[in-house]
């Protein structure tokens, strides 16, 4: 059995901000603490109670479940959960009275810290649904430090000179592994590459395209704006080519003039579609018709709700296809780590271009990865994000759907987002109203988008009806209970505007 905080009346505990139910049970918010290794856990433990009262997740007066039931929750031990509440009863945090349990202390002042002694940026006044963003509080600190411990007391000091530019030899063999198991790139270590994620992997083979002759390249139409400048630095002008309900369409493509094409095949960005198979096939044709480069941007792959994984275009044609991902949404885009493997006959020149840009990729990141591959925490992390996104997409295509009837919503089978597509206009002030934010689906447009199609009679043309209805939603940062608490927001927010 599960056990939940309650506050001093028994009640639910609320949010101090909004008077509403409060988020997670007990255990939800300490598991990512608790599932690290058994050195440390202790004090991921106490790191992560103190951030929930510091940031309100813990409401002054809520009761904490008994030691017995939490540590049973956890899976640790009972004597460190009772360390833990003494040791943060001694800070301020909670009070203890004797026989009737311990409670979130009411804290009348930030207890010192080196980080609140600092100014932070102003803290953020709205539930952003920003596209992309992994939750960061699912990052595995104490794995992660344990694989850096381990890999730094194994390196011999001469692994601490420059690196090979490729990568080192035991991260690439790791990621040949990987790729291959749960994606289906064909590639042996010699073929990967190792760089500082997908936006670097761009760069470089614009470099090298460039070098070889390309002036141009198309790239997805809707899509990810943030591709258009890393290519044109490195002297190709971008061409947008349209995506369909099947994927990127060849015959613009063909019509574009680029001979290289980067897509997002798995679940496109930001529509969510996945190319059909007889799109992949045409875009493969293309290639080998024009001696053209598909590039595969394989940003989300990991993440599969509803379906048996679509595996990577890659497999079909690695020839052809050059395959690129990144620990950007599996862990963290902070660690700057990605890879590509690319057609043989572009490895040198990347490989080169690797190193005329950086001279290769920190030595002991390198290490400290291939080692959290080998010893399998990767995959249990992905296991761990998979199931909290999919419970929280669940939460917002829930939410979405009482808060407003008819909306249409696409792209969840797989990744961190989805779209929505609301039978009326949304004007940017009816979502600020409700302290939340919104990116139109036109923003991720490089041409004017396809009409904000509504299922509405013409209107005159007044502000609201110039806004649009189409929305991508990012969900994967936020709880179901902040999901559900913003949607509760904007519901109220169209009531009050009658949009
Ligand atoms: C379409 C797309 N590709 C790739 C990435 C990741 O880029 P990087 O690996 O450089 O962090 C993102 C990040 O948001 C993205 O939206």
């Amino acid at each position: 059995m599960r056990s939940s905080w309650t506050t001093s009346t028994g009640a639910t505990p609320t949010d101090p901000a909004t008077g509403e139910p409060a988020d997670s049970p007990a255990w939800e918010l300490l598991l990512p603490a608790a599932s690290g290794p058994p050195r440390g856990r202790g004090r991921e433990l106490g790191a992560a109670l103190r951030q929930s009262v510091r940031e309100g997740r813990l409401a002054p007066g809520t009761r904490l479940p008994s030691t017995r039931d939490l540590a049973r929750d956890l899976g640790v031990s009972r004597g460190l959960v009772s360390e833990l509440y003494a040791q943060l009863t001694a800070e301020g945090y909670l009070t203890s009275r004797q026989g009737s349990g311990t409670w979130v202390a009411a804290l009348t002042r930030t207890p010192p810290s080196p980080v609140a002694a600092r100014p932070g940026p102003p803290a953020a006044p709205v539930t952003d649904f920003r596209p992309g963003l992994p939750d960061l509080a699912l990052f595995p600190r104490a794995a992660w430090s344990a694989a850096h411990r381990s890999a730094l007391a194994g390196l011999p000091d001469a692994a601490l000179d420059y690196p090979p530019p490729q990568g080192l030899p035991e991260l690439r063999a790791a990621l040949a592994e990987l790729l291959s198991r749960r994606r289906g790139v064909v590639v042996a270590p010699e073929g990967v590459l190792v760089c500082s994620g997908v936006a670097q992997a761009l760069t470089l083979l614009g470099r090298v395209l460039r070098a070889r002759g390309h002036r141009v390249v198309a790239l997805e139409d809707p899509g990810s704006l943030s591709q258009y400048p890393l290519l044109s630095a490195a002297g190709l002008r971008p061409v947008p080519v349209p995506v369909d309900a099947e994927g990127l369409d060849p015959g613009a493509l063909a019509a574009s003039g680029a001979r290289a094409a980067v897509i997002t095949p798995a679940h496109h960005f930001p529509t969510g579609v996945v190319h059909s198979p007889a799109r992949r096939a045409a875009l493969l044709d293309w290639a080998a018709d024009r001696r053209g480069l598909l590039v595969e941007d394989d940003y989300d792959g990991d993440f599969r709700y509803d379906r048996a994984p679509v595996g990577a275009l890659q497999g079909l044609a690695p020839d052809l296809v050059l395959y690129t991902g990144s620990v950007s949404k599996s862990l963290a885009p902070g660690l700057r780590l990605g890879w590509m493997a690319p057609p043989a006959e572009l490895l040198d020149e990347l490989v080169e271009a690797k190193r005329v840009t950086d001279l290769g990729n920190a030595v002991a990141e390198q290490a400290a990865f291939a080692g959290f591959l080998r010893s399998g925490r990767y995959d249990r992390q992905l296991r761990l994000c998979q199931r909290r996104y999919r419970e929280r997409r669940d939460a917002l295509i829930e939410a979405l759907t009482a808060a407003a009837p008819g909306v249409r919503i696409s792209g969840v089978a797989a990744g961190l987002h989805l779209i929505a597509e609301f039978p009326f206009p949304v004007p940017e002030a009816v979502c600020a109203a409700a302290g939340v934010r919104l990116r139109p689906l036109s923003d991720y447009c490089a041409t004017a988008p396809a009409a904000d199609a509504t299922d509405a009679a013409p209107a005159p043309a007044t502000a609201a009806h110039a806004a649009p209805a189409r929305f991508v939603l990012g969900y994967a940062h936020l709880t179901p209970s902040e999901i559900q608490r913003a949607l509760g927001r904007l519901a109220e927010s169209f009531r009050s505007v009658a949009v």
